[in-house]
């Protein structure tokens, strides 16, 4: 007998294994990346060779974040101003346009703490305040970066709901409402643009160490309460959002649109 073996195909020179996972050269635009999740997302991106426009509305960690990732080699441009204020928005797209020529991918992760007040007790300026920059914000961002996107036929947005996006909580009712609607809003937009080679999926995550979630975290008895839901048993640091996020960006989702990945420890499982 005649055994015929095939050669196991070989990566062509310079050419990685890795190469549908890699965001190397993309041009993504990230907001609310002065800390928290934006920040180690931008890092993540950065790490796999990205080039990045930051933006949150106040100045100072984000030009220390653009200075760090400029000695590491990246290209960075980072820009303020508020995800509720198209204009300002609008300037972010001419900026990377001028310095890129183009978006590739978006991280719409600029948000706003919880006000974690009973229902009956919220007003209607902090109500207006949590869905104009969870759900309008990230409305806006999506549609101003899509506009460019469509007319290239091409491009990835990744926006950032919760576990609260799927699951309520009491006390939560406004950020919860906000978080619900970002991930149909990403459904809408996958339906409405797939044909057309825009890409929007989610990613939700579980409680993740940031200075929004710290009060809770550090609370006598909501922080131990928190934990003993997590199947996982512990919290999340902020760099375990990034891989999933880098992922959505590459040609490895090339086939996701819609969906919603939760990346809670196992919060939704049950
Ligand atoms: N931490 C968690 O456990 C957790 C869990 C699930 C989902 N999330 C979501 O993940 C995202 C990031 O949360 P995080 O925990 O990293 O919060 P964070 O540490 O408080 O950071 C929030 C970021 O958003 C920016 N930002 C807030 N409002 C903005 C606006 N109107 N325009 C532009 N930028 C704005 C902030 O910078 P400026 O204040 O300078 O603008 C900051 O860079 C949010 O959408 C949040 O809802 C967080």
């Amino acid at each position: 007998m005649t055994i015929v073996t095939t050669p196991t195909p070989t990566p062509e020179a310079g050419v990685s294994n890795d190469a549908p996972f890699s965001v190397e050269g993309k041009v993504i635009w990230v907001t609310g990346a002065s800390k928290g999740i934006g920040a180690a997302v931008a890092r993540g991106l950065a790490a796999g060779g990205a080039h990045l426009l930051l933006q949150a509305r106040s100045g100072e960690a984000l030009t220390a974040l653009g200075d760090e990732l400029r000695d590491n080699g990246t290209q960075v441009e980072t820009i303020t101003g508020s995800v509720t204020d198209p204009d300002a928005l609008e300037r972010s797209v001419e900026r990377a346009q001028a310095t890129w020529g183009r978006i590739d991918g978006v991280v719409a992760c600029a948000g706003v703490s919880p006000i974690f007040k009973r229902a009956e007790a919220i007003s209607v300026e902090e109500w207006r305040d949590v869905i104009d920059t969870n759900l309008t914000g990230t409305f806006l961002t999506a549609t101003a970066a899509g506009r460019g996107m469509l007319e290239r036929g091409s491009g990835s947005i990744v926006l950032v709901s919760s576990v609260h996006g799927t699951v309520g909580a009491p006390k939560l009712s406004a950020y919860s409402a906000s978080k619900g609607a970002v991930n149909l809003l990403a459904k809408s937009l996958a339906a409405e643009w797939g044909q057309r080679g825009v890409r929007v999926n989610v990613i939700a995550p579980g409680y993740v160490e940031t200075d929004m979630t710290s009060a809770l975290r550090e609370h006598d008895t909501h922080g131990p309460r928190l934990l003993a839901r997590v199947p996982m048993g512990r919290f999340a640091a902020p760099d375990e959002m990034s891989g999933a996020v880098r992922f959505l960006l590459s040609d490895a989702a090339s086939y996701m649109t819609g969906a919603v990945l939760e990346i809670d420890g196992g919060w939704t499982s049950q």
